[in-house]
């Protein structure tokens, strides 16, 4: 019946009874903001078009945890079978690979991506365009981070109250690298290596030197105001370290940030404001949840202490975040929830959540603010369950 109906539609995806661009290979956001290059429309027709009549033949990546060059690289008889044959290789996936365990991407990175995973269902990568930052996650073929321009992702900033977007370190890149192919972070190193990724980046200045704020926004950096720095990239670097399958859970995550913190900071600040880190999600996660670590169950109001949940709207996908109490912090740390930014467009829109630490300013020295966060994924169901267990593993730090 399914494939039926899709030939009825008149859609020529089919080739000897494999859907060629079926998710498990194909996800037409990421498609989208992963080639900027592409020059289509923004929408899932045109993406799944273009994947189809061109994509796929010049070996593009058509999702974050599935790649035809890196999986017809990664096993040598795949490659004498289909050397650039990708259709072949893609059919080969579909048909056979994924049912043998097999995996579409190179352990240890491959043309400016690198991906992690549980080797079963969670694809995490972050890619040298997004300055080593984590710009796909998939789990159960679903792309769950938005990746638009350099300020999404699911990455680490940090910037000084109350001069916010006028010096703020943004592991990404900065706002003019906007959409663009490249980004104004210098990498120091990634390794990636079966379930586990770290980088050390020298991140972007949201605002470079000479540029203003946009926005109207009501503190020292509302619109006019000039970027407080000399330079495009901080001097010090951010470290990071994600490990997937963690307290025995295959779709819980560890995230570790480590901030450096010195050099020119504006003198007047109150305190510097850590994002350890920040998730943007895509347009259909817009339904909000906290996790009652009191009666250990979801709920649609909660307060900023109470960990997040974001799910599509069937509860089939979503993400939660738990980052446990006892952690450096001199003012207050929260987690914030925003729905329904970056506009209605198919691949821009998208629903942030973020965990927030601040220190007050530090008169000298260099120092090393480090974080731990988990991340859980999966359906709502799974989520509760896994937020849950970590709460009680992990009380503390
Ligand atoms: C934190 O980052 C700094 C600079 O990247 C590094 O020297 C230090 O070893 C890191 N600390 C930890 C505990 O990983």
């Amino acid at each position: 019946m399914y494939s039926q109906l899709l030939l009825i539609c008149g859609v020529f995806a089919f080739s000897e009874g494999v859907d060629l661009s079926s998710p498990e290979v194909f996800d037409a956001q990421f498609y989208l903001n992963n080639y900027p290059d592409l020059h289509i429309r923004h929408t899932s027709e045109a993406a799944k078009a273009h994947w189809l009549s061109t994509g796929i033949a010049q070996g593009r990546q058509g999702c974050g945890s599935f790649h035809s060059k890196q999986y017809v690289t990664r096993y040598p008889d795949l490659t004498s079978a289909f050397h650039t044959d990708y259709t072949s290789v893609i059919q080969h996936y579909l048909t056979n690979g994924i049912h043998e365990h097999r995996l579409g991407y190179i352990d240890g990175g491959y043309e400016g991506r690198w991906t992690i995973s549980n080797g079963k269902d969670l694809f995490i990568s972050a890619s040298k365009r997004m300055g080593g930052a984590i710009d796909s996650l998939v789990w159960n073929n679903k792309q769950m981070i938005n990746m638009y321009d350099h300020g999404r992702e699911l990455q680490m900033a940090c910037n000084s109250d109350t001069y916010t977007e006028c010096y703020n370190p943004t592991e990404a890149g900065g706002r003019d690298d906007s959409n663009h192919a490249t980004t104004h972070t210098q990498i120091q190193w990634v390794r990636a290596h079966s379930n586990l990724l770290e980088s050390e980046v020298h991140p972007a200045f949201w605002l470079r030197p000479g540029t203003h704020e946009k926005r109207a926004v009501h503190n020292s950096c509302s619109r006019g105001s000039p970027s407080l720095t000399h330079q495009s990239t901080y001097s010090y670097p951010f470290w990071k370290r994600v490990e997937i399958g963690v307290h025995g859970m295959p779709n819980a995550v560890e995230f570790m940030s480590n901030f450096t913190l010195a050099g020119d900071w504006p003198q007047d600040l109150r305190y510097i404001q850590m994002e350890a880190p920040t998730g943007y999600m895509p347009g259909e996660f817009t339904t909000a949840y906290r996790f009652n670590p009191k009666t250990l169950s979801l709920e649609s109001h909660g307060s900023s202490l109470e960990p997040p949940v974001l799910s599509t709207q069937d509860g089939q996908y979503a993400m939660g975040v738990y980052s446990p109490p006892g952690q450096d912090s001199d003012t207050f740390m929260y987690y914030g929830v925003s729905l329904r930014l970056g506009g209605t467009s198919f691949t821009g829109s998208t629903n942030k959540w973020n965990v927030v630490y601040r220190k007050r300013r530090f008169t000298s020295g260099v120092h090393h603010q480090i974080y731990k966060t988990y991340i859980c994924v999966g359906t709502l169901n799974m989520v509760t369950t896994c937020l849950h267990k970590l709460i009680q593993e992990i009380p503390h730090v």
